[in-house]
């Protein structure tokens, strides 16, 4: 078995999720969004890398899949009430992005990495919510995503690893992950899925 590059180095204390589920409209109108976004990177990922077909294939099939999410999250949203809004920018992609600027090297490499560290904190999140959520619609919704963000974060480590160097791929990733960490660890909690925990009681 292949060593997991992409393993979060700061976990999430778990009054996170009871916190953020206390507003469950808010929590899912952001993560709707997440999955939009997720959704419009993979094909943007297609868009830039059309003659890579092993990526093209998978990250369609991904986009797909994201697409569904999406549609369960709002049907759950409106189901409980509440409607999709706007959301302001979004700190935790747009800290890692900056962050990571200075060091990087391949564009390619990098969206593949940070797709994958995404992804695997969501898993975290999900898990976490799955289990601590406050209202049982959110955990069991949670509970049913949870599987398929694990592999959205395998699939983009495989894809990295198919199509740059190993050693590359390897330093690369665990740079990333300490990266991660650190803007994560930082963040303001706010009712989002990628909120921090500075300021929660
Ligand atoms: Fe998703
Ligand atoms: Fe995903």
């Amino acid at each position: 078995m292949t060593r997991q590059l992409l393993s979060l180095a700061w976990s999430t204390p778990t009054n996170w999720a009871r916190a953020v589920s206390s507003d469950e409209h808010e929590l899912l109108c952001d993560h709707a969004h997440c999955e939009l976004r997720a959704a419009a990177s993979a094909q943007g990922l297609v868009t830039h890398n059309p003659e890579a077909s092993e990526l093209v294939d998978c990250l369609l099939r991904l986009a797909q899949e994201e697409l569904r999410h999406f549609r369960q999250v709002v049907d759950l949203l409106r189901e409980l009430g509440g409607e999709l809004h706007r959301m302001q920018g979004n700190p935790y992609a747009d800290g890692l992005l900056k962050s990571s600027l200075p060091s990087r090297g391949s564009v390619l490499l990098d969206r593949l990495l940070i797709s994958g560290l995404i992804e695997e904190r969501s898993h975290e999140r999900f898990s976490l919510l799955a289990e601590h959520a406050v209202a049982p619609q959110l955990r069991a919704l949670f509970a049913e995503l949870m599987p398929s963000e694990a592999g959205h974060a395998r699939l983009f480590e495989r894809l990295a690893l198919e199509l740059l160097p190993r050693a590359k791929v390897e330093r690369r990733a665990a740079e990333l992950v300490s990266i991660e960490a650190q803007v994560m660890s930082g963040l303001a909690f706010s009712v989002r899925m990628h909120s921090g925990t500075v300021g929660l009681e």
